[in-house]
């Protein structure tokens, strides 16, 4: 499939789904408290994204996913299901993943969250994973490829003494949740798409701070864990290509301007 590039008047609203999605996420985080369920979370983001937003939750039933946001927490790798039975306790850490859909088109975005106080070893791997995802940003412009992306990713993580997720990769997105082209978070240098203005896609590195195999859940279908047992940790922006660099249409607040 080929990689859509995308309008001014696209662009214009893949900004507005971001801006978004960075709310839902600035919104949710003081809500992440020992004693607090993830399902507790997902209600609150189901009810800011649908009536305060007046925007759609793209999680809920994309291929029969039951509920509105992602919530992984410690070894959970990515697309933990909330749960009201699981309470958060002091010293777990959390992704929160948010997609919502605005006037046709996504924003999708996650961040990490300790509970209460983690141990240092579990901040740094929070620390270590959202600057592999800065360095990614810097880079992305015109004529950079998706391997300097994916390279930049893996050896920062790797200097680190961490593995980084295979399974699971960012995506191309815009009118549709996970479009061309994949967006592996290891590679080599130089290789692979080259990169061009308006194209739109993720970058969402998950990184272990085992091994990097994963195994998926075979009674729920989706929540994927580190098959070692150990941490994992995972951010997530939405971006577009620019003449000169790039936007991160999800980018919050207390964020840097990241391009
Ligand atoms: N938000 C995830 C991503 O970053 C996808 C979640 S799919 C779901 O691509 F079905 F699990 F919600
Ligand atoms: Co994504
Ligand atoms: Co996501």
């Amino acid at each position: 499939m080929a990689v859509s590039i995308k309008t001014a008047e696209e662009l214009e609203r893949m900004r507005v789904a971001g801006r978004m999605t960075a709310e839902v996420l600035e919104m949710i985080e003081p809500h992440v408290q020992v004693g607090v369920t993830t399902g507790e979370l997902d209600r609150i983001c189901h009810e800011y994204i649908t009536g305060t937003l007046q925007a759609v939750p793209a999680p809920l039933n994309y291929h029969g996913f039951p509920k509105s946001i992602c919530t992984s927490v410690n070894d959970v790798v990515c697309h933990g299901i909330p749960s009201d039975s699981k309470k958060l306790k002091n010293g777990d850490i959390i992704n929160i993943d948010v997609t919502i859909i605005k006037d046709g088109y996504h924003g999708d975005s996650s961040i990490m969250v300790q509970v209460g106080e983690a141990p240092s070893h579990a901040r740094r791997l929070i620390e270590v994973t959202q600057e592999c995802l800065y360095r990614a940003l810097e880079l992305v412009r015109p004529g950079a490829t998706l391997g300097d992306i994916g390279h930049t990713i893996q050896a920062h993580a790797e200097k680190n003494y961490y593995s980084v997720v295979r399974e699971y990769c960012g995506h191309g997105i815009g009118k549709v949740f996970h479009e061309d082209p994949q967006v592996l978070h290891y590679g080599r240098k130089g290789s692979g798409m080259v990169l061009e203005p308006g194209m739109t896609f993720t970058i969402e590195p998950m990184i272990n701070a085992g091994r990097r195999h994963t195994r998926l859940n075979k009674k729920d279908g989706w929540t994927v864990t580190t098959r070692d047992g150990r941490l994992s940790a995972q951010w997530e922006h939405t971006l577009g290509v620019t003449e000169d660099g790039c936007e991160v249409f999800t980018r919050r607040s207390n964020e840097p301007a990241l391009a």
